[in-house]
């Protein structure tokens, strides 16, 4: 295929088409003020467009971040709105677009991707593989059992999104967390948020803001929605919880992505009686999974340079297959990461391209080798539902090798 009709946005020419997509996507209303927030946000992050007749009628946006990994630190592209025209689609222009970002992201020195899904499928074709199962609850903040009483906050408004996006730069990590660099990535989070609340405290330096819940009232006795949240002590956490508690002489439910570094039911008094009488009804105590984001490796090497396992280390054979070349049609450059390469894992581990007669072979695609990699299910698990495989005695090995921490993003987009 040649000639693809792709080039970067103009945002002056192009963004009146763009919002005209994003309301035929269903994402925003015809009105003023959501036309406003889709040209902010298209003034951030990178953005590619296909045209029809020169009319922008597909868009791809990225946004640079990062990503933990153990204690270490990765470049990410995180691909922040994919959409496409009443008027364009199947026309492959969403796929190649995305594949032609993974390229820039790359180029651009990015290390791993991510992404938030509309169904599980689409950007496999491009490389990418799911995420873990996150928990979504909704519990009854009368039952959380935190002692500590929560000191008065402060309202936080749209116009905090400065101090909101420090707050999550600087708020406690786990393994798999993310950040976004432009702060604007936050304020469409606040902007967007239908009748918000903010609740937080500024007790970091120069008072800046270091602990707050964010979210959506739906009625009068809720449920409330938290959508975004930081903390960095466990101190700060439990004044988080008490204030949620402080609320639920009026508030009958809470709900929230759970916070992933613990099990919020730990908290809950008579979790089960509580299921039992609330089913079926609005406030009901839930607990729900659903493996809802993507991620890929870009950087092979880098992205292993900085894996560090207990020992002792293994050496295998990886032969990787990357959807990505066939997508990116005639574009020249990075073309994915398809190929032989030798591998070690343990304290410190690496890669090079080649093969070794000697050496057990492990096969997979890219997708499911980042996922094997982040730690979202062993070897063996990815050896049954996903393209990997390899000899007994090596997913064996690989199972020993990668024991890591169930990953979370702790940032929603
Ligand atoms: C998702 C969306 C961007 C796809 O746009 P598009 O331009 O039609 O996509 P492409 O032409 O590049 O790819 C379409 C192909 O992907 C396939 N596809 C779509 N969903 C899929 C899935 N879950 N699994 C596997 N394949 C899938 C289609 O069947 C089609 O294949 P075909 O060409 O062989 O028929 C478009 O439907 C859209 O804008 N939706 C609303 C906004 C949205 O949800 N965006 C995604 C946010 S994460």
């Amino acid at each position: 295929m040649t000639n693809r009709p792709f080039r970067p946005l103009n945002h002056e020419r192009d963004i009146k088409a763009i919002q005209r997509i994003w309301i035929e996507c269903g994402w925003i209303d015809d009105e003023d003020d959501d036309r406003k927030i889709v040209s902010d946000f298209f003034k951030t992050g990178e953005t590619e467009v296909a045209t029809i007749d020169d009319v922008a009628e597909c868009s791809v946006h990225w946004m640079p971040g990062q990503i933990q990994y153990q204690q270490e630190t990765l470049a990410l592209g995180a691909v922040t709105a994919v959409t496409t025209s009443h008027v364009s689609r199947k026309q492959g222009f969403a796929q190649e677009l995305t594949a032609r970002a993974l390229a820039r992201q790359f180029e651009s020195g990015k290390d791993v991707s991510a992404l938030g899904m509309f169904d599980q499928g689409f950007y496999n074709k491009v490389g990418f593989g799911t995420g873990p199962y996150e928990t979504f609850i909704q519990f009854d903040p009368s039952s959380l059992m935190v002692n500590t009483r929560a000191r008065p906050p402060k309202r936080l408004t749209e116009g905090d999104y400065k101090q909101v996006h420090r707050a999550m730069l600087n708020r406690k990590k786990f393994h798999g967390a993310v950040d976004l660099f432009p702060p604007e990535a936050i304020s469409f989070d606040l902007r967007w948020t239908e009748k918000p609340f903010g609740l937080g405290y500024f007790d970091g330096p120069n008072n800046s803001l270091s602990h707050f819940i964010w979210g959506e009232m739906k009625d009068e006795y809720g449920p409330y929605e938290i959508t975004v949240r930081a903390y960095q002590t466990t101190d700060q956490l439990f004044e988080l919880l008490a204030l949620i508690k402080s609320l639920g002489d009026q508030i009958t439910s809470f709900s929230t992505l759970e916070f992933g570094e613990f099990q919020l039911q730990d908290l809950l008094k008579q979790p089960f009686r509580t299921r039992r009488s609330t089913r079926g009804g609005k406030h009901e105590q839930l607990l729900q999974s659903v493996a809802y984001w993507q991620m890929r490796i870009l950087n092979l090497e880098s992205c292993l340079a900085k894996t560090h396992l207990p020992g002792p280390g293994i050496r295998f054979n990886l032969e990787i297959v990357d959807p990505l070349e066939a997508v990116l049609n005639e574009r020249s450059g990075w073309k994915g990461l398809s190929g032989a390469y030798v591998v070690d894992l343990g304290p410190e581990s690496g890669v090079r391209p080649g093969s070794d007669k000697k050496l057990p072979t492990l096969r997979a695609s890219i997708n499911a080798f980042s996922r094997l990699w982040l730690g979202v299910r062993p070897a063996s698990n990815l050896a049954i539902t996903d393209n990997l495989s390899g000899e007994e005695g090596l997913i064996t090995a690989l199972d020993k090798a990668i024991c890591l921490p169930r990953p979370h993003l702790g940032w929603d987009f």
